[in-house]
């Protein structure tokens, strides 16, 4: 079947950026982009590119090429599903926070709302893609809805999980290292798997295009993200015994790294990994093996989790050592407040938690982040429900300009590794802050020589 419309439901950090860059790749298709939240819809269809809703390097420039030509965002839900042959799931799929699970397993509630809504709108056979993060053999539960509530239309399900990062997101998807596409054995299943493949088939040659059985592919995307995450986490348990005898983790990361069989990607001590898929999908992966009472499998993945939360609290821990045992009143600057650079995104953020300790300690917290909001900032801190909102809102004061941010404070921790932190001019923030002047670099991004030469007392992580 020639592909002429796709849909997408979920105009989010996935979705958004996947189907610009399909509508850019394939003129000849028209792609609809839905989202509930007519706020973020409109922000997609801002006049002013600058204003669309997920900060991406390069996203403007597509977004700006393909809106109106083939590219569309709308709230009509119902409309996009009637006209597409393709239908994206793309919504979050949060860490539940009730119930059975809480804690631990995917919510599911919205990929439900869309199996539902696909089955009650389709009027003629649809392939439906599991794009959204999804616990493995979802694709059984949308299949039941779909053929139990539909209206006798014929449905097949793909799951085609999405491997970009923010950040690098167009980059990732221009040029992807596999697109990964599961669907059934069934010659109908396979005509699917077909209509997909040739979709991504504009752009990315076939050797990268992977087809492989629904589950495999699920459980891919669980697998993908738990080893990344496992990564970090190792080389941050490496950094806590570098600092004790003198070893330096850079040094150890480069050293290992250069062996073939281990790499050098994602061997960068940090003040911990962030962002809304590792947490969420190793739990829900610890959750499955519990499910099936693997409990060995479950405790081995929970504990890249264990790992991220201590150094998380290693870090705030150190800052309040540092200076003496008390922050009590002191002004400490946070640079950056996303979980990465070059997003605007701050899920699961190590700032958050950072700050949240250092509250506790009587802080008092600047923040200077190139691309988070003060209301973002703020939202994040009151969404842990550790204190009032306007308690959070006395201790948190947000600043546009990072020399004001820095001005007169005890102390400094780099959150973010925006690349402009190094291009500051440290001698004038030395000149303004209270002495010592303590850094301390939880993305190891700044020139700590040149720093103390300066007279800052730095620590970075894991030397
Ligand atoms: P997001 O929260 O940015 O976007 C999801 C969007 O779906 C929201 O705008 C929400 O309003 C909308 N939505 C929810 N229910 C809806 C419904 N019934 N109808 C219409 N719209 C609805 O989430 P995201 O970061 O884009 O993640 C989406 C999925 O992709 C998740 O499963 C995630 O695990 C996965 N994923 C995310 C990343 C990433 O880097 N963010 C990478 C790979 C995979
Ligand atoms: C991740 C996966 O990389 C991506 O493939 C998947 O599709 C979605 O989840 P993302 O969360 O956007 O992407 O960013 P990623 O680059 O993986 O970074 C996650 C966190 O790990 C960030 O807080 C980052 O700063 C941290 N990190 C990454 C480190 O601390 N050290 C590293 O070496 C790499």
């Amino acid at each position: 079947m020639g592909i002429t419309k796709i849909c997408c439901i979920g105009a989010g950090y996935v979705g958004g950026p996947t189907m610009a860059v399909i509508a850019q790749k394939c003129p000849h298709i028209q792609v609809t982009v839905v989202d509930l939240n007519e706020a973020r819809i409109a922000a997609w269809n801002d006049k002013d590119l600058s204003q669309i809703p997920i900060y991406e390097p390069g996203l403007d420039v597509i977004v700006g090429e393909a809106r109106g030509r083939n590219l569309f965002f709308s709230t009509d839900v119902d409309k996009a599903i009637d006209e597409a042959q393709i239908i994206f799931i793309s919504v979050n799929t949060p860490t539940k926070t009730y119930g059975k699970g809480k804690g631990m397993a995917a919510d599911l509630k919205y990929i439900e709302l869309c199996a539902r809504q696909i089955a009650r709108v389709a009027k003629d056979n649809k392939i439906v893609v599991e794009k959204s993060t999804l616990p493995v053999r979802t694709a059984e539960a949308i299949k039941s809805i779909l053929d139990n509530t539909g209206n006798g239309v014929q449905f097949q399900i793909l799951s085609n999980p999405e491997f970009l990062a923010e950040g690098t997101a167009v980059e990732d998807l221009l040029n992807p290292d596999r697109i990964l596409i599961g669907g059934d054995s069934t010659v109908e299943g396979q005509k699917a798997i077909q209509s997909l493949v040739n979709v991504y088939s504009n752009w990315v040659s076939d050797e990268k295009i992977l087809t492989t059985n629904v589950w495999s592919s699920e459980l891919s995307k669980l697998t993908a993200n738990a080893f990344l995450a496992q990564r970090i986490s190792s080389i941050n348990a490496m950094s806590e015994l570098c600092e004790k005898t003198g070893a330096d983790v850079s040094e150890v990361a480069k050293a290992i790294g250069m062996d073939s069989r281990i790499g050098s990607k994602f061997l960068k001590a940090s003040v911990g990994f962030g962002g809304s898929c590792f947490q969420k999908d190793i739990l829900n992966l610890v959750y499955i093996a519990k499910s099936y009472g693997l409990n060995e499998v479950a405790d081995y993945w929970e504990q890249v989790i264990i790992m991220n939360d201590h150094q998380k609290r290693r870090f705030s821990d150190k800052i309040v050592q540092t200076l003496y045992n008390t922050v009590s009143g002191k002004k400490i600057t946070f640079l950056g407040w996303a979980f990465k650079k070059d997003t605007n995104d701050t899920r699961e953020s190590a700032a958050i938690y950072v700050a949240d300790d250092l509250i506790n300690e009587h802080a008092n917290i600047a923040v200077y982040d190139p691309k988070v909001s003060t209301n973002k900032i703020i939202d994040d801190l009151n969404y842990l429900e550790t204190r009032t909102a306007e308690k959070n809102e006395n201790r948190i004061s947000c600043f546009t300009d990072p020399y004001q941010a820095c001005h007169n404070a005890h102390a400094i921790a780099v959150l973010t590794e925006w690349d402009e932190f190094k291009t500051f001019d440290w001698q004038k923030i030395y000149d303004a802050m209270q002495k010592p002047a303590f850094i301390f670099d939880g993305r190891n991004l700044l020139n700590g020589a040149e720093l103390k030469a300066i007279g800052f007392v730095y620590h970075g992580v894991g030397a």
